[in-house]
């Protein structure tokens, strides 16, 4: 079983990217409002039956449902407004995150936890913290949402097939965020040999502009998080041992002790199965 802490609009979309990939028989919507997470479960359910994708998602506000879930999302905790910073959620959503991963231990002690509040980066830091599990079982999602807007600028400036682009983001899931166009290519071909020094300099700074813009215009991000979500559940449900930037816990790698931030790792049914250290350049490690 699946279970998506927090059943708002980035864990109704999750649950839903989730099924549509069908990977799990049954998703878990926990929340503490009442009534929200049983009605989207049963507003996902009518989609899935018309679809014929037979993924049950159940609702529920008691945390004792979530005994057996092999992983556990966390989204619970409040979203940006326009203006705000991801790191102006810390205080608010910390206590948020301690509290969901305090049920976690108590009730899916052998679960991966695939922490996603913002922001992300010390919130990964405080589930390992809290939970107590190995680090390899915290997989934060944050750069694998960065990277997606990476490859669409980069689509959107080459015109070349989504399918062929490969991008790469790691660090902060906030306004440091290092996107590395060094390590992003078009079918194989590197970035720096199609676009001007000029032209990737802005898709860069675009790429970490860009979710603050669509808060602006819309409220909140909500679709590219869920696949983010999606794609990192499938890697560890299917164990296809994908290269993905995860924010985890570091100790030692690229010279950093005791901190949580995005790094590129090979994600498989155990989480992280190994973090992969960069050959980084002055510019990149700064
Ligand atoms: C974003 C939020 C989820 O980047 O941090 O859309």
């Amino acid at each position: 079983m699946i279970t998506i802490v927090g059943a708002g609009k980035v864990g109704g979309a999750a649950a839903i990217s989730i099924a549509l990939r069908n990977l799990s028989d049954e998703i878990l919507l926990l929340d503490v409002i009442k009534g929200l997470p049983e009605g989207e479960a049963m507003d996902i359910n009518h989609m899935l039956s018309e679809k014929g994708i037979n993924v049950d998602v159940r609702g529920s506000n008691d945390y004792s449902d979530i005994k057996g879930s092999e992983i556990v999302v966390v989204v619970a905790g409040s979203g940006r407004k326009p203006g705000m910073t991801r790191m102006d959620l810390l205080k608010v959503n910390a206590s948020v995150v301690k509290d969901v991963t305090e049920n976690i231990k108590k009730y899916a002690n052998n679960s991966i936890i695939v922490p996603v509040t913002n922001p992300l980066d010390p919130m990964a830091y405080v589930a390992f913290k809290v939970s107590g599990f190995s680090k390899n079982r915290i997989v934060g999602m944050g750069n694998m949402l960065d990277l997606s807007r990476f490859k669409q600028f980069i689509h959107e400036s080459t015109g070349f097939s989504r399918d062929s682009i490969r991008a790469l983001v790691i660090g902060e899931h906030g306004e440091n965020m290092v996107p590395l166009p060094r390590f992003s290519s078009v079918a194989g071909i590197p970035l720096m040999s199609l676009l001007s020094k000029e032209k990737i300099d802005e898709l860069v700074v675009s790429t970490r502009e860009v979710a603050a813009k669509v808060i602006e215009l819309k409220g909140a991000t909500v679709h590219a998080p869920a696949n983010g979500i999606s794609a990192i559940v499938e890697s560890i449900v299917r164990d296809t041992k994908q290269v993905i930037p995860v924010a985890t816990y570091l100790d030692g790698e690229y010279g950093f002790s005791d901190v949580t931030i995005g790094v590129p790792a090979v994600v498989g049914k155990n989480g992280i199965e190994k973090i992969i250290e960069l050959d980084l350049d002055s510019s990149e490690k700064e």
